[in-house]
């Protein structure tokens, strides 16, 4: 725990809304849709009533294949980002509304406009989660198809984000006098003039929204590699992390925090907020038993094979999940099998990964079902109540982390039991706020509102 001389830290929560991952049940019968508006309206409301800093939509733009067709053993297909934001702005008051956008496929000034309005509409609750995207196979969607080699998207990501910021600093709040005695509207006639170029744009002209509430969107950023902790360090306000464990949060926030002073920045001017599930019982039995339920119910028979496949790169369709891992070796070629998932890039080398899933099945007497089950686990916090808020206190306290991005594995009412039952307590213990003291999400992120 902390140190007695030094003040507890507040949480920063937030609610992912659970839609295509494969964490997400949709065949549990209190499964709801992840298109209709009620569902989003749902999840802000809850993330709301519990004080939490924001809502996180996340992005996939093309549909997930494997084998060749669309992969609908997880949720499939989900509604823009801006449209659903900007809807969710008039339902709530305070709740940041944080979506992740591209920075590969996109256009600094659509992009920029698209947030500075709705950090308008929404009275300064914008963030917006830069993502580079890691396949070719997503960008055929796109005009100029599956443009950029990987090390060429946190290039075009940094002049991407540096030319948005220009754009939004193109006014300073001041210029609009709309003095109807005199008939003079603009005070500055260099409102919105912007100029800027770099390798990648080359872009001169008039940003047609004024100064937002924020004056810019808060930043999220969500990869891991070194180029992506180094552009978090630059130039991000937050992270989105897989680092869910203590042992590897502790890890990668002194990692990152670390990059800062290099920046000219201070240690608390970037939060690093892994995403992190949770299951919730009356005692540690019935959460575990939950647990192990809601698992059974992430990883069925066939998706085990599919994700079996995914390391394997080859059809696995003959196998049984409920038999042993298969005999043969995955085929170490380019991967074909599965497209628009980040799990492929994970995987690293295949027979090293099959390798290690034989001696775990081995030595637990696996099928590859409960191998999978085993080795996709991705339930951080299992237990009642009193001991889930304890561990994530301790994690933020002990600096693994600020906070946590909560994605519950049913839409929408995934999040409504950790509302009632874990937030009450983390408020009575004075780590996490009983009323949102600011208005806008910089301010409930405890971030500077010097934004330039
Ligand atoms: C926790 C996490 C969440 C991510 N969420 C998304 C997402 O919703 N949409 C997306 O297109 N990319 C997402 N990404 C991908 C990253 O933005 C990035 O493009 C990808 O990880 C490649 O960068 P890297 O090599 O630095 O990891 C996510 C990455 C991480 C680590």
């Amino acid at each position: 725990m902390s140190k007695p001389d030094k003040p507890l830290k507040q949480i920063h929560l937030a609610a992912h809304f659970p839609g295509v991952n494969n964490t997400t049940v949709w065949a549990d019968p209190e499964a709801g849709s992840q298109i209709d508006f009620s569902s989003f309206v749902h999840l802000a409301r809850t993330a709301e009533r519990a004080k939490f800093d924001f809502l996180f939509l996340a992005e996939g733009l093309r549909l997930r294949e494997q084998n060749g067709l669309i992969y609908d053993l997880d949720v499939v297909g989900r509604p823009d980002t801006f449209t659903v934001l900007s809807a969710l702005a008039a339902v709530t008051e305070r709740l940041g509304l944080a979506g992740t956008i591209n920075s590969t496929f996109n256009e600094p000034y659509e992009v920029a406009r698209q947030f500075a309005s709705l950090d308008h509409l929404s009275g300064g609750r914008a963030a917006w989660n830069v993502v580079t995207s890691w396949d070719a196979f997503t960008g055929e969607n796109f005009r100029r198809g599956g443009f950029l080699p990987q090390d060429a998207r946190y290039a075009r990501a940094q002049e991407f984000l540096a030319a948005a910021k220009v754009l939004f600093g193109s006014w300073r709040g001041d210029e609009i006098v709309a003095d109807k005695e005199s008939g003079v509207y603009l005070g500055d006639p260099e409102a919105g003039r912007f100029d800027h170029h770099s390798e990648q744009f080359d872009i001169t002209g008039r940003f047609n929204v004024p100064r937002s509430p924020q004056g810019r969107p808060v930043i999220f950023q969500a990869g891991d590699s070194e180029a992506g902790r180094e552009f978090a360090a630059a130039g991000a306000d937050a992270i989105f992390t897989r680092h869910g464990t203590l042992e590897a949060g502790k890890e990668f926030y002194a990692d990152v925090k670390g990059r800062l002073a290099r920046h000219g920045r201070t240690h608390d001017e970037l939060k690093i907020l892994p995403g992190v599930t949770f299951v919730l019982g009356d005692t540690p039995e019935e959460a575990e038993e939950k647990a192990a339920l809601i698992r059974r119910q992430q990883v069925s028979g066939q998706t085990a094979i599919k994700l079996l496949e995914q390391v394997w790169n080859r059809d696995l369709s003959a196998y049984d999940p409920d038999g042993p891992l298969p005999d043969v070796d995955p085929d170490p070629g380019e991967h074909t099998v599965a497209k628009g998932r980040a799990s492929v890039r994970q995987h690293g080398d295949p027979l090293a990964v099959a390798r290690r899933y034989r001696e775990i099945a081995e030595a637990k007497k696996l099928s590859i079902r409960d191998l999978i089950i085993e080795v996709s686990s991705r339930q951080s916090f299992i237990g009642t109540p009193e001991s889930v808020a304890t561990e994530i206190n301790h994690f933020v306290q002990s600096d693994g982390s600020d906070g946590f991005i909560l994605v519950p594995h049913l839409t929408p009412g995934g999040l409504d039991v950790f509302a009632d039952q874990v937030v009450p307590l983390l408020q009575e213990w004075g780590v996490h706020r009983t009323e949102y003291e600011g208005t806008t999400l910089r301010e409930h992120l405890g971030l500077s509102a010097d934004t330039f």
